[in-house]
């Protein structure tokens, strides 16, 4: 499978696409989580700090280096996080043939919800949330995290790039007839299911 996770800031694509790389032994492909480990990285567009803090995207020439080095390692992978603009699109165009791309379509106010009560683990990079799923071992909940960009105010921000960038790519698949559209208000269990009989992944 070659599959893209299309989707607003916190509808879910992090957490499917960990699960659906486990299941399916595909490679997760995360622009977010890159740059995240690279966000003091002196570039020539600055550092992905700049963008990221402030809930713009990063430059496409940087974010386009990164995918197509995963891309070139990669047999089977989930993209999670790009293309976020048209001209990303057409950058991947060139260089990956998709199988099959999901939307996964959550309501704003569950997305702001979601993105300002997020939890990570700085240890391992699990994903948690203060409503919806908390870890019972209390020696890592205190050492639980908030992304920098989760404050409401950025996420106000990136909910608004959103709408401007990278909504014109979902609208991009659907006139193609590539996209494939999820609903993901619902459990994670529930999502995940979704997403593999929607896109055919047990067949
Ligand atoms: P990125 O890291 O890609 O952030 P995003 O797209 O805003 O998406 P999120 O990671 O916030 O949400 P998610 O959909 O992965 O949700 P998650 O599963 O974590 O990008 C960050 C920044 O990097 C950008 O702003 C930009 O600056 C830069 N960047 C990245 N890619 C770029 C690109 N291509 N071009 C330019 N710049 C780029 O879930 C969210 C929360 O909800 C969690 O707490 C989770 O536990 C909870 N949750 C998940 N599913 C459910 C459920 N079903 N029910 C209840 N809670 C749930
Ligand atoms: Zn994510």
């Amino acid at each position: 499978h070659q599959l893209l996770l299309l989707g607003p800031p916190g509808a879910g694509k992090g957490t499917q696409s960990t699960r659906l790389a486990e299941t399916f032994d595909l490679e997760h492909i995360t622009t977010g989580d890159a740059l995240r480990e690279n966000k003091d990285m002196e570039t020539e567009y600055g550092t992905p700090r700049e963008y990221m803090d402030a809930g713009e995207l990063v430059p496409d020439g940087l974010v386009n280096e990164i995918v197509e080095t995963a891309l070139a390692e990669a047999n089977g992978y989930i993209l999670d996080g790009y293309p976020r603009n048209l001209s990303q699109v057409e950058y991947l165009d060139d260089i990956a043939d998709l199988s099959a791309v999901v939307f996964l379509n959550v309501g704003e106010d569950e997305l702001l919800r979601r993105l300002t009560g997020r939890r990570v683990d700085p240890e391992t990079g699990d994903v948690y949330h203060t409503e919806f799923n908390m870890p019972d071992d209390e020696e890592i909940v205190e050492r639980l995290e908030q992304r920098d960009d989760d404050t409401e105010e950025v996420a106000t921000e990136r909910l608004e790039v959103y709408r401007e960038n990278t909504e014109p790519v979902v609208e991009h698949y659907r006139e193609t007839d590539e996209l494939i559209e999820v609903d993901g208000e619902a459990d994670p269990d529930t999502v995940f299911d979704r997403i593999v009989d929607a896109a055919g992944l047990d067949d």
